[in-house]
């Protein structure tokens, strides 16, 4: 698909959006973005309506390190839901409007609450590989921010708050529901390198210091965009592995993608209840 690059982000957003409403992409509620190994959550939505990123004005599939890059569009649990399985990681292109693009489309959308997961390694020495973490707060280590350049008005302010970017109410709830089933659902504060090479053990200690429990590359660039445009927002780690140095081992992306396929059935009751609450 040939990219205009000449229009504003606004206008790029806009028209991926039309372009998906055309496909039959009708007033979804809920946005999901999945993280790495967890993208078999896609599969739960019967009778799909798959379009591929390729297909879609300004998305460029070929900066997605999955080869899913897919959305997928359908009714799951009585609501609309759009997926995006296959993430724009900041470490791809170092730039993050490319890395907050689907969160820009989404909000284009008017979807209304964003599901946004990934893996990352547990900071957190009490905790262990393979817990759910609740994203309380975030810190953002990448060195950069969506958010700059020209203020896009129509999105929302030139300084929005970040004091509830992981909507409260939502994380209470969702708490109660995962307590009710009896899964283990922490909660805590994520951290976001830009990768792509993992921490040094001493860069974990750093995280672990100024308050984070849990590490990625990701997550962060979405959050800030859809906390910008006032939408709520739910933040699910899969804990994959402990984070660099605090086991005297190195870390693979294959251990990050077993954990995926370990968890799975896990992640995808916390997700469900996060659709339902
Ligand atoms: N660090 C950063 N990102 C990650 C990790 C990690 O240890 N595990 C999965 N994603």
């Amino acid at each position: 698909m040939k990219a205009d690059m000449t229009k504003t982000l606004a206008e790029r957003a806009k028209e991926s959006a039309v372009y998906l409403y055309g496909k039959g992409v009708l007033r979804p509620e809920i946005g999901i973005i999945l993280g790495s190994g967890l993208n078999d959550f896609a599969d739960r939505i019967k009778n799909p309506l798959v379009i591929s990123y390729n297909d879609v004005p300004y998305m460029e599939a070929g900066m997605v390190s999955d080869h899913r890059g897919q959305i997928v569009y359908g009714e799951y649990k009585g609501k609309k839901i759009i997926i995006f399985a296959g993430r724009f990681h900041y470490y791809e292109s170092g730039d993050m409007q490319k890395a907050s693009y689907p969160a820009r489309v989404m909000v284009a959308l008017g979807i209304k609450r964003f599901i946004i997961t990934n893996a990352a390694g547990c900071v957190n020495t009490a905790w262990n590989a393979g817990d759910l973490m609740l994203i309380r707060d975030h810190i953002n280590l990448s060195g950069s921010n969506p958010l700059i350049g020209p203020n896009l008005d129509e999105y929302g302010p030139r300084f929005p708050d970040m004091t509830y970017t992981y909507d409260r109410d939502l994380r209470e709830k969702l708490k109660a529901a995962a307590a009710n089933e009896g899964i283990m659902l922490r909660e805590g504060v994520y951290a976001m390198f830009s990768g792509p090479s993992f921490e040094t053990p001493a860069e974990i200690i750093f995280a672990r210091t100024i308050g984070a429990d849990a590490a990625g590359m990701s997550t962060v660039p979405e959050a800030i965009v859809a906390n910008h445009a006032g939408r709520e927002i739910i933040g699910i780690s899969l804990l994959s592995n402990m984070a660099a140095g605090v086991l005297d081992q190195p870390l693979t992306a294959e251990e990050v993608n077993e954990a995926g396929r370990q968890a799975k059935e896990t992640f995808a009751r916390v997700v469900d209840l996060a659709i339902e609450i």
